[in-house]
């Protein structure tokens, strides 16, 4: 089984996007996480649709579009058109969130739920048959470089219990305070897919960051395919 890495972009120079992009290409991102903040949801304003629209020009790998807005139904055709390949939205704002979901997967998209740090994991249990991804937020939404919540580790092993418990092959991806550091440890407890801003962007060498911290979440990873992977 071998872990994705996701770039979150949230900690990169604006100014030199392509460049950063391209870097954690080299370093073996296998996707780029995209994070979409609108001032309500969350306390901060970030990108929307034209950076998708140009990321998906250079980028080679998916684009991972994690949506921390309002009413993310009025925006799905835009950020599927812009080129998105999966697309998350919180379970605290979905109020019709198998609508929601039915009309990513419609895009022919991957589908996913976030999971704030005080959400339950109970909220999964209608929509778990549904979901392609579990996004676990480690941090509260809103900023990159902060401190991982230690209970996430204890919380993705519930995911996962959940998950297979409905025989979903839905991934978990876990996002905020993820480093060389922890990123082991989570995925011994079940994540798949491992979103890093700070500790890709904010490094010296963005390539060689990506590159390390891909073998560190490997050396978690069980060994033997789970599920074919
Ligand atoms: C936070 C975002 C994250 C953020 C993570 O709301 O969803 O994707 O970029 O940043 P780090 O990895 O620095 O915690
Ligand atoms: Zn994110």
């Amino acid at each position: 089984m071998s872990i994705l890495i996701a770039p979150s972009i949230l900690s990169a120079d604006f100014a030199a996007l392509g460049e950063g992009v391209a870097a954690t290409e080299r370093g073996g991102a296998d996707l780029i996480h995209v994070d979409v903040m609108d001032g309500h949801f969350v306390p901060n304003i970030t990108i929307g649709v034209p950076v998708v629209r140009s990321l998906k020009r250079i980028a080679r790998v998916p684009l991972d579009v994690h949506l921390m807005i309002e009413e993310p139904d009025r925006y799905i055709d835009a950020f599927a058109d812009a080129g998105a390949s999966m697309i998350s939205v919180h379970v605290e704002v979905g109020r019709h969130l198998h609508r929601t979901i039915s009309h990513i997967k419609g895009r022919n998209l991957e589908a996913g739920v976030v999971l704030n740090p005080a959400t339950p994991v109970s909220t999964l249990e209608e929509i778990a048959p549904y979901v392609d991804f579990v996004l676990v937020m480690s941090v509260n939404p809103g900023f990159g470089g902060q401190t991982f919540i230690p209970s996430s580790e204890r919380k993705v092993a519930a995911v996962r219990a959940l998950l297979d418990r409905h025989e979903s092959e839905a991934r978990i991806e876990i996002d905020g305070g993820i480093g060389e550091d922890n990123a082991a440890r989570v995925v011994a407890a079940g994540v798949e897919i491992i979103v890093a801003g700070s500790a890709v962007f904010g490094a010296p060498d963005i390539e060689r960051a990506t590159r390390d911290l891909k073998a560190a979440a490997n050396a978690g990873a069980p060994t033997g395919l789970r599920r074919g992977r």
